[in-house]
């Protein structure tokens, strides 16, 4: 092939995967109207009325917005609930595919309350991208009787002044309401593996990796008597209860499952003891190729489209300025 027709292939090339890139840039950029998620669920959470048995949606490690994803939130935007918990992993190509999952969600008509997974970090390590468009991470939010306590555990640990946080919101009296009372804690990384029909010992498991901070989350959450805890991390359904306190695991939100398990969220009813049910959307084996070959090409065009147009069309630049050369040589 002659010098001349790779460079014009190259420009092609540089051509479609620039148009592509921008494309994809320009319909999944997505921001939060009137600030940060947690304010916009916040708001929208003082403005609901608690049912006497409030229904609760939890999903975790969903990824941005892959087909089981939104297939899981037109599932949940059907279902009588109050409010929408994300146990994180959202942006496992970077926080480029959050306006992705910012788009997606907008199917559901809820609150949506939302923790940081370990795929949540920026290139550098930090959340910042996260809190700019989250709204922080160790948060806590209240109507009548419902307490929920948003709790940074994504990097397989929780720090200081994560335990004092939420000693201090556990602690926090509740403001005067009829009827019962409630208090969920949501996190990534779970304190312990349940793993039915016998649970891990702490810190095994693909859980909170230092098994004397998880034990000291587990006194807290024991003392206070908290309803529930919810967790993701493992790609996985499951359901454990320790000293009391039950925790559900759901990592199944969209993208991908564990062998033998399946794309789900989780609906709970919170009456007497919290009624925990799998929800299944699609089934783990057998997923639609050509849907996530789709959800993977933009995804990495989100993630490396700048780089690779700019190498093309450096590289395009060079192969013509070879080929002028070669020309005027003759
Ligand atoms: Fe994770």
């Amino acid at each position: 092939m002659s010098l001349a027709r790779v460079a014009r292939l190259t420009a092609l090339l540089t051509v479609l995967v620039g148009v592509t890139h921008g494309a994809v840039r320009l319909t999944t950029h997505h921001g939060v109207t009137g600030g940060t998620l947690f304010a916009l669920a916040e708001q929208r959470f003082a403005r609901a009325s608690v049912p006497e048995s409030p229904v609760l949606l939890l999903i975790g490690d969903s990824g941005a917005a892959s087909p089981e994803l939104r297939a899981n939130f037109r599932a949940m935007a059907r279902e009588p609930a109050l409010l929408v918990l994300h146990a994180g992993d959202i942006g496992y190509r970077g926080p480029r595919e959050y306006g992705r999952f910012l788009k997606a969600a907008e199917a559901l008509p809820f609150p949506l309350f939302a923790v940081p997974g370990d795929h949540d970090r920026d290139a550098d390590g930090g959340y910042r991208a996260w809190d700019d468009l989250f709204g922080g991470r160790d948060r806590m939010a209240e109507k009548d009787g419902l307490r929920i306590v948003l709790l940074d555990t994504a990097g397989e640990t929780v720090s200081e002044a994560s335990l004092r946080f939420l000693d201090e919101a556990l602690r926090r009296p509740p403001p005067p309401a009829p009827g019962p009372r409630w208090i969920v804690v949501l996190m990534h990384c779970p304190p312990y593996r349940p793993h039915p029909p016998a649970p891990r010992p702490l810190g095994k498991g693909h859980v909170i990796e230092d098994a004397d901070a998880a034990r000291r989350l587990l006194d807290l959450v024991r003392d206070a008597r908290v309803t529930l805890m919810c967790a993701g991390h493992i790609h996985r359904f499951e359901v454990g209860d320790r000293e009391g306190v039950p925790l559900v695991v759901s990592g199944g939100g969209g993208k991908s499952v564990e062998p033998g398990d399946d794309f789900h969220y989780v609906r709970i009813t919170l009456a007497g003891p919290p009624v925990i049910e799998q929800v299944v959307t699609s089934p783990g084996s057998g997923r639609r190729t050509l849907a996530k070959l789709g959800d993977g090409v933009i995804a990495e065009s989100l993630r490396t489209g700048d780089r690779t147009t700019i190498a093309l069309a450096a590289v395009t630049t060079l192969l013509f300025a070879c080929q002028r050369r070669r020309r005027t040589a003759r």
